[in-house]
């Protein structure tokens, strides 16, 4: 595995890749690399010659009060761990790399990232849309690999690439869960003992509304109360939303119809950490 910092040295190993036909993989990440991660890196090794992964904490999708500056950072264990799970090249850009002074340009997708976290992160989907772009202008991947644990940023991604014509394929892979199924992220280190036992709830309220879809529940705004009930029997500081949406168009449904595709996400704070999950249900 070769780690690369500046972009003209990033091309120019991809180029060369490419003359040799190579096919050329690329994860995005933020680093702080867990088994979640590693499933992407594992999936698109197993698809592909070349596997890129970028570490890189993208400034621009933190909002002001977020946690920018103390999200975990672990560069040499990073390194081993992609290099373990068959990354080729680790890009590792530093943040002037990627925003030089006077950098003024975005892509934004209207609508879609204004609803659920857009809601409550208003400017975070512009730094995602922006920072990806960015990535796939770079390594121009056949194939990008994104998890379904950010629901939303897969939808807003993929209707970037559409609506945009990006040459790159966009590859969702499930969420990788512990073992109770809280949800892998990063950010679980921020919870202490009493939180993260709680935090188990939620996976646990997305596994109770399936239940109750599958016995023939259709009303959504049932469900979401059986599931904030249960959700608030463990002591969040808040519920940010729950809902029940069309998983490509992300429209809050009025009621379940048999046949269709929905997503349940959520986000929810315990302490000071505000974690999302959600479920994929096909009725
Ligand atoms: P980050 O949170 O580091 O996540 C990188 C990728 O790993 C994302 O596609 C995310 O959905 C996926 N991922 C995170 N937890 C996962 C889990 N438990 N199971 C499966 N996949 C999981 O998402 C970002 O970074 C950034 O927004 C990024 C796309 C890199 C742009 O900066």
């Amino acid at each position: 595995m070769i780690t690369y910092s500046h972009i003209p040295e990033l091309r120019s190993a991809l180029n060369a890749s490419r003359e040799k036909k190579k096919t050329i993989a690329l994860v995005p990440t933020m680093g702080y690399l867990h088994d979640g991660h590693l499933s992407l890196v594992k999936k698109a090794k197993s698809e592909n010659d070349v596997v890129v992964v970028s570490i890189f904490v993208n400034p621009s999708q933190f909002g002001p009060n977020e946690d920018f500056v103390r999200y975990p950072r672990n560069i040499e264990r990073d390194t081993e761990l992609a290099n373990h799970a068959g990354c080729d090249i680790l890009f590792n850009p530093s943040v002037e790399e990627m925003y030089p002074a006077g950098f003024s340009s975005y892509a934004v997708v209207e609508d879609i990232s204004t609803v659920l976290e857009g809601k409550f992160r208003p400017t975070h989907f512009k730094g995602v849309t922006t920072v990806v772009l960015k990535l796939l202008n770079i390594v121009q991947p056949r194939i990008a690999y994104f998890g379904q644990k950010d629901a939303q940023q897969c939808v807003v991604i993929s209707k970037m690439v559409n609506d945009l014509n990006l040459q790159s394929e966009i590859s969702i892979v499930p969420t990788m869960r512990e073992m109770d199924g809280l949800a892998m992220s990063s950010r679980n280190v921020y919870l202490n003992s009493e939180e993260r036992k709680n935090a188990v709830v939620l996976n646990q309220s997305l596994q109770l509304a399936e239940k109750l879809i599958r016995n023939g529940e259709r009303n959504p705004a049932l469900i979401i109360n059986e599931m904030m009930n249960m959700i608030l029997s463990k002591n969040p500081t808040s519920i940010d939303y729950i809902e029940i949406v069309g998983s490509n168009d992300l429209e809050k449904k009025n009621t379940i119809e048999n046949d269709e595709t929905i997503l349940i996400p959520l986000a929810v704070r315990f302490g000071a950490t505000r974690l999302i999950d959600n479920i994929i249900i096909h009725v």
